[in-house]
């Protein structure tokens, strides 16, 4: 596996979308800091100094859904947290969460030409890193968690041996592993949840949305896509 590690570059995913016909398949890139660190819904992603920020290039030659990487990820990161003591549950549809608090942002995205060429994930963790002051209500550190600081470099090698495990794991079980991951999702079907002061029932969770009620307006049953607001 090739690992390339830059001091500083604008985005590790937006590096193998360039990139990527030159690169190997299992291609990890590493940045100590991002300039243009992106998030999902081309948000800007906070990327100082200690984090851990990387993607990792596949090059699949039967694709699976595009949800099964962001949930293989899901998994492996959860059970290496585990082995930091750290209890961390999936916000879905895809950030890991510790204490209502949200360590860690999944951003999966493909590349087509035609067929699908390359799909690549991007994680950024809250490792050592300091988190923004317009953050600190709702984002948080392994640092802040455990007290103590780690070493990045050791959490991405555990990561990596651990998705390579869970890929063979589930590529042929693909029901499997949406069961397995429903088991760390931070609220489920069935819960009533409040965002953004309003409170709504899940109904029914499915891979890239999610069936739910208004609690007040009891007949206002429509479908979300993401969890906006403040948990
Ligand atoms: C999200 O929660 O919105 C997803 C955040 C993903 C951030 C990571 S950091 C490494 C990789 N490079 C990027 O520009 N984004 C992802």
């Amino acid at each position: 596996e090739k690992i390339l590690i830059f001091n500083k570059i604008d985005s590790t995913n937006e590096y193998l979308k360039e990139n990527y016909k030159k690169l190997p398949n299992g291609t990890v890139v590493v940045a100590t800091t991002q300039t243009n660190g992106k998030g999902r819904y081309g948000k800007n992603w906070a990327s100082p100094e200690g984090g851990l920020w990387f993607s990792i290039l596949l090059k699949p030659r039967k694709p699976q859904p595009g949800d099964f990487y962001t949930k293989i990820s899901s998994l492996a990161l959860i059970n290496i947290l585990k082995k930091y003591g750290i209890n961390a549950r999936i916000k879905w549809p895809n950030d890991i969460y510790v204490n209502k608090k949200k360590l860690c942002g999944i951003l999966t995205e493909a590349v087509y030409k035609g067929e699908l060429e390359a799909v690549i994930i991007g994680i950024g963790l809250n490792v050592n890193n300091e988190i923004p002051e317009h953050l600190k209500n709702t984002a948080i550190s392994i640092k802040q968690l455990i007290e103590r600081r780690i070493n990045p470099l050791r959490f991405l090698n555990n990561f990596l041996k651990k998705l390579r495990t869970l890929h063979a794991k589930y590529k042929n079980t693909p029901t499997l592993l949406t069961e397995n991951w429903k088991k760390y999702l931070l609220f489920k079907e069935g819960d009533r949840i409040i965002i953004n002061n309003r409170e709504i029932l899940i109904l029914k969770i499915e891979k890239d949305y999610m069936i739910v009620q208004d609690c007040l307006t009891i007949k206002s049953i429509r479908s979300i896509h993401e969890l906006e607001g403040t948990v």
